[in-house]
């Protein structure tokens, strides 16, 4: 059987994202027009994993400011014109799914940004992600008391994190 493959996500795409989204994060959970409007905003960045019986994963990106973490279940109404980061909103994928393909997502997103003329990528990691994404680059951030209190939406332990592009 093939492997799953990234592909850009299509609005058809949606009621894939939500069910994953609602299965793999029950407690962040986020309206399917928030997810929508990052998939208008920044089609780019924003991508399913489609498998043999249907999408088993997804990724949304889009163009923010560093130290700027757009709240959870919120709509972004536009997209900053003076960007210097591609802010990684989520990236969810089924447990049989998973292996290496945070990973592919990532380097995808790293292009976007190079070609972009943007030169980090930005998330919050959730779920003691941190290994993770540490393992693909990013470093946690001291954050401030506003950004401490956007944390707090994304639960417990969550962490700011940078990769800077230009030190790659
Ligand atoms: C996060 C998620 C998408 C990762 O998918 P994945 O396919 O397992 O990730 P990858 O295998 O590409 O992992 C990327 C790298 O991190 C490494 N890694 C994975 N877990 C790790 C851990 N706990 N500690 C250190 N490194 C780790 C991998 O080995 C890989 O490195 P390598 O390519 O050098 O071997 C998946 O686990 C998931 O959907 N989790 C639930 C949702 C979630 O937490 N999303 C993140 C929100 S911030």
């Amino acid at each position: 059987m093939s492997k799953p493959h990234w592909r850009p996500a299509h609005a058809s795409d949606l009621a894939a994202i939500s069910a994953i989204a609602a299965c793999i994060h029950p407690d962040l959970f986020e309206r399917p027009d928030v997810f929508a409007e990052k998939m208008q905003l920044c089609p780019d960045g924003c991508r399913v994993l489609a498998g043999a019986e249907g999408i088993v994963g997804y990724g949304l990106a889009h163009p923010w400011k560093q130290h700027q973490i757009p709240p959870l279940d919120g709509f972004l109404a536009r997209l900053p014109d003076d960007a210097d980061c591609l802010y990684v909103h989520d990236v969810a994928v089924l447990p049989d799914a998973r292996g290496g393909v945070a990973r592919a997502y990532m380097a995808t997103i790293e292009q976007l940004a190079r070609s972009s003329d943007i030169a980090a990528l930005a998330l919050v990691s959730v779920y003691a992600t941190r290994p993770l994404w540490e393992r693909l680059g990013f470093r946690p951030v001291t954050t401030d008391v506003q950004l401490c209190a956007k944390l707090a939406s994304y639960g417990d332990g969550a962490t700011y994190m940078l990769r800077n592009l230009a030190a790659a």
